[in-house]
């Protein structure tokens, strides 16, 4: 049984487990999921998942990645991560994403909203930041629907195959404003 690291209604944050890989690398690799995260011409062997793995094992104190679950079914939706934490200026990057087979339920706005709750009082966290490209509405809407605010564009700095070059929006919540 995976152990829950913070309950929500409808999806929890657990543990992320090898027996999850092979689903994750699956999501990886595909393009619809791929276009608006880093690299996203990249492919990923499964190699290259183990030891990631084995990376954010090792690298705890810099990157608390969780597995996104289905409270009923206890079914891995998609994956959720604080990054680059950074404990002298107290902030983090968060990113996410969500199996397309299980986009448009609201789990990654629920996703969010725990993982702020995680990153401010069980990390300590001032401040939470997240990059988005442009034309990926939903992720903009989640973020703005859990406080975060616009806090500036980075001009054509992303290209994104089917799209172009976009801009790369810079998404900012502090502690006070949750
Ligand atoms: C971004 C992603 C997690 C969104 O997943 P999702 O299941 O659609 O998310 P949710 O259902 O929780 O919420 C999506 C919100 O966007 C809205 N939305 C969806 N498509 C939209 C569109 N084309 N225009 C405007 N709003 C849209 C939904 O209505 C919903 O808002 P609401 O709750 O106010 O109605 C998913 O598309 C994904 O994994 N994409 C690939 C990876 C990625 O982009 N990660 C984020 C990088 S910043």
């Amino acid at each position: 049984m995976r152990p829950v690291v913070i309950k929500g209604d409808r999806v929890s944050l657990g543990v992320l487990t090898r027996e999850d890989l092979h689903t994750v690398w699956k999501w990886y690799n595909d393009r619809r999921v791929r276009r608006y995260l880093s690299f996203p011409h990249e492919v990923f062997f499964y190699e290259d998942e183990m030891e990631w793995y084995e990376a954010i094992r090792r690298e705890k104190s810099r990157e608390k990645v969780f597995a996104i679950v289905k409270n009923e079914e206890k079914t891995l939706v998609g994956l959720i991560g604080l990054h680059n934490i950074d404990l002298y200026s107290r902030n983090a990057e968060l990113g996410y994403f969500l199996g397309p087979e299980h986009w448009g339920m609201g789990y990654a706005t629920e996703a969010v909203f725990l993982a702020v709750r995680y990153a401010f009082e069980w990390l300590n966290l001032r401040k939470l930041y997240a990059r988005v490209f442009e034309p990926n509405v939903p992720s903009s809407r989640i973020l703005e629907r859990n406080g975060f605010t616009l806090a500036g564009r980075l001009r054509e700095h992303q290209y994104v195959p089917g799209k172009g070059f976009v801009d790369v929006l810079l998404y900012e919540l502090l502690r006070e404003e949750v």
